[in-house]
């Protein structure tokens, strides 16, 4: 018997962006996901515009909002450009609402419906770290695509493989995380995955310390990081003093084929942080074997890593807005079920090198 709140998945991610239209037409360009639903002032909903975009069971929505009078507006002056909802799919909207209230978590929207010729939705909302909050859906009985007020559109982008969010990772504020890892297993169930300090993932200049957190399933990942004290400004407290406050730092997106995959983005147009050279000299002996070509993955700027379970081929984008805060990564995994470890500090030191480019390592 479920408990009255259990987390099923991811339902979708939604961001707050300046300009709906350009951002959905980005990330199908480059990401390859179909636009599949729009809501606007066309269908109905003057307030704003939302496209829905998706590849496989991967759901974005971009939303920009309309009105000068719009809360949302506050989102985009604060931290510009970010996700603001990671929608979590339940059973019972209003008992996992109630729930989550008694729990401790912050109201965002008490449970109400939305409705349209193909039915009724029940939504409601608590809130996370920053401005972000976790919109409970339930949708069953609904007979549309996604959900009521939205129309159904079919703008094809180029498939490029992949099948799922790996996990989402939030930055926190200095000496904050373990206050959100406790929030998480204390309101929604979570535990405790995997721990990283700051002795794993330092390099000479600046650190982090890192926790994830899972629903019971696992197939919700939270790792959530917050700055440790270096010679130098650490890549988390760059996020926070661009973004305002805490949010979304990155997003993981699986593929069964990075190569094939990492090929395609890098001809679409998406920049990689470069690792350097060296890196190459000594992985093969630290990870052995793998099945994918040596040669394509050193050519890619791929890392890859190594547990008891297995090994994953892994990379992460520049920054896909101006201000140096959301990224996104893409993963291949072969058993292994961490998150990189071995390649922390190869990575620490090519964001390095970006934050030194933009003044502010
Ligand atoms: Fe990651």
């Amino acid at each position: 018997m479920d408990t009255p709140l259990t987390i099923k998945r991811i339902h979708h991610v939604e961001f707050i962006v300046g300009n709906a239209l350009q951002a959905a037409y980005f990330y199908r360009k480059t990401f390859g996901f179909n636009q599949t639903g729009y809501l606007g002032p066309e269908t109905g909903h003057p307030g704003c515009a939302s496209y829905v975009l998706e590849q496989d069971r991967i759901r974005l929505v971009f939303t920009t909002p309309l009105s000068h009078e719009d809360p949302r507006n506050v989102f985009l002056l604060l931290h510009s450009d970010g996700v603001k909802d990671i929608s979590f799919e339940v059973d019972d909207v209003d008992a996992s609402y109630q729930e989550a209230v008694r729990r401790g978590a912050a109201s965002a929207l008490a449970p109400k419906d939305l409705q349209d010729e193909n039915g009724r939705v029940r939504v409601a909302a608590v809130r996370t770290f920053g401005d972000v909050i976790h919109t409970f859906v339930s949708t069953r009985g609904f007979k549309g695509s996604f959900l009521p007020g939205y129309h159904p559109t079919q703008v094809e982008g180029e498939d490029l493989g992949f099948t799922r969010i790996d996990h989402i990772v939030a930055n926190v504020e200095d000496r904050q995380m373990d206050r959100w890892c406790d929030y998480y297993a204390r309101v929604f169930g979570f535990h405790q995955f995997v721990s990283y300090d700051d002795k794993d993932i330092s390099t000479e200049f600046s650190a982090l310390r890192s926790k994830v957190m899972a629903n019971e399933t696992r197939n919700i990942k939270l790792p959530i990081n917050e700055p440790a004290a270096g010679k130098n400004k650490s890549q988390i407290q760059e996020y926070i003093d661009f973004n305002y406050s805490a949010g979304v730092q990155h997003i993981a997106l699986y593929t069964p084929d990075i190569l094939t995959t990492v090929r395609k983005l890098r001809k679409n147009g998406i920049n990689f942080l470069t690792i350097p050279k060296s890196y190459y000299d000594g992985v093969w002996d630290r990870v052995g074997d793998i099945k994918e070509d040596r040669e394509q993955i050193r050519k890619h700027n791929i890392l890859v890593d190594r547990d008891e379970n297995g090994y994953l081929l892994q990379i992460f984008t520049k920054p896909v807005q101006n201000r140096p805060t959301l990224f996104l990564e893409v993963i291949q995994r072969a058993g292994c079920e961490s998150f990189g470890k071995g390649n922390f500090k190869a990575l620490f030191q090519s964001i390095e090198l970006e934050q030194k480019r933009r003044g502010n390592l």
